[in-house]
């Protein structure tokens, strides 16, 4: 039996910056609005006619990743790609992934987890290594959400939120139980489904029906967010796995040298930061720049994160996140 451990991180954001302001040319809404409600100044968006793809992103982010882990692609055992923007409705985008870095015929598994699709990814990959069945796993967060998105004001309450980017990290083997992913806590709640969702079209109701009804008004290939309800949630949720991620642990809130909070809402991450009496450089936030990114979010700012040296050999780190499904987790890391 091994623990798990991340040894190479890498992120890859568009180009494109598209600013609250630039917004406000194309919707009803404001830079003063979007500020005090989410924190975000701006986000990336995916220019059309540009190459990125989910999958293209989620290679970009890897290549530095598997550089930095200091391995060859061929020695990856497993692909896992967290995503709710896969490029197609199917096959899922990991075996895009591994044709592309050219890995002879590994498993490649998408995780349909949303928010908390990366850290369901993480404890999965743990999973496999901890068995010993898999040596080198690649973990993916990708998301192409710009494309989908309602840009009229209808939309503004999801819209003005998302943004489009991809991280992604090496996991391997590590000998000491004492080091790497220490533990992780998984949860969902299928009761609030709905609430933030994007529903049509679906198995009840396929394309030839949506255009036989052929309705203009038809929002249902729009996602859909309860946006004070998915908030309220969010805190609860948040706040009870890292208090499982740590009492596991045997840590105390002071103790953590930094905790990744999926990028939902700077509000979120501020609630939580307070509840648990954490400074300012305790908790790594950049939706600012980049927006919510749904599974890319939290291996965005992790890549971020250790690239400003905020995480480093001894480090003790949580990730956490909360969203659609509903779903929610943490991982407990000693670096
Ligand atoms: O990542 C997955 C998990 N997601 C989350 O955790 C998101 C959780 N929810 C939120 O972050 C917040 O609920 C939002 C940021 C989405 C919305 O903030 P809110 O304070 O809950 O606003 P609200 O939806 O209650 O709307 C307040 C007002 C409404 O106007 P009225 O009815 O008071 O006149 C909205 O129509 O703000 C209006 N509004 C906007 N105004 C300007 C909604 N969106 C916008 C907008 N610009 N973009």
């Amino acid at each position: 039996m091994y623990n798990s451990k991340i040894i190479g991180l890498g992120k890859y954001l568009p180009e494109n910056v598209v600013t609250n302001a630039d917004l406000e040319k194309i919707m009803d809404t404001s830079d003063a609005w979007i500020q005090e409600r989410t924190g975000i100044k701006e986000r990336r968006h995916i220019l059309k006619g540009s190459d990125d793809t989910t999958y293209y992103m989620g290679v970009k982010a890897s290549k530095i990743a598997i550089e930095r882990a200091g391995i060859s692609p061929q020695e990856i055992d497993l692909i896992l790609f967290a995503t709710l923007s896969p490029d197609y409705y199917f096959p899922g985008s990991g075996v895009l992934v591994q044709e592309a870095l050219e890995i002879p015929n590994c498993p490649a598994m998408d995780i349909r987890m949303q928010c908390s699709g990366f850290v369901y990814a993480v404890a999965t990959a743990d999973q496999f290594i901890k068995t010993g069945m898999y040596k080198n796993v690649l973990v993916i967060g990708s998301e192409y959400h710009s494309g989908g998105l309602d840009m009229t004001s209808r939309g503004r309450n999801i819209s003005v939120i998302f943004g489009d980017g991809a991280g992604a990290v090496l996991m391997t083997r590590e000998k000491s139980k004492k080091k790497g992913i220490l533990n992780s806590q998984l949860h969902s709640e299928g009761k609030y489904a709905q609430e933030l969702s994007l529903i049509g079209p679906n198995t009840r109701r396929w394309v030839p029906e949506i255009m036989e009804e052929n309705n203009p008004d038809d929002i249902s290939y729009f996602p859909h967010m309860n946006g004070q309800f998915v908030f309220k949630n969010a805190v609860v949720r948040f706040s009870e796995v890292i208090m499982a991620g740590l009492k596991k642990a045997g840590w105390r809130p002071q103790e953590i040298d930094i905790l990744i909070p999926h990028q939902a809402n700077l509000r979120i991450s501020q609630f939580v930061q307070k509840k648990f009496g954490l400074a300012d450089k305790q908790v790594y936030n950049n939706i600012q720049r980049y927006g919510n990114t749904t599974a890319a979010s939290i291996p965005i700012a992790l890549t971020e994160a250790w690239e400003e040296g905020k995480v480093k050999k001894g480090s003790k780190v949580i990730l956490a996140a909360f969203g659609s499904g509903f779903t929610w987790g943490s991982i407990t890391i000693q670096w």
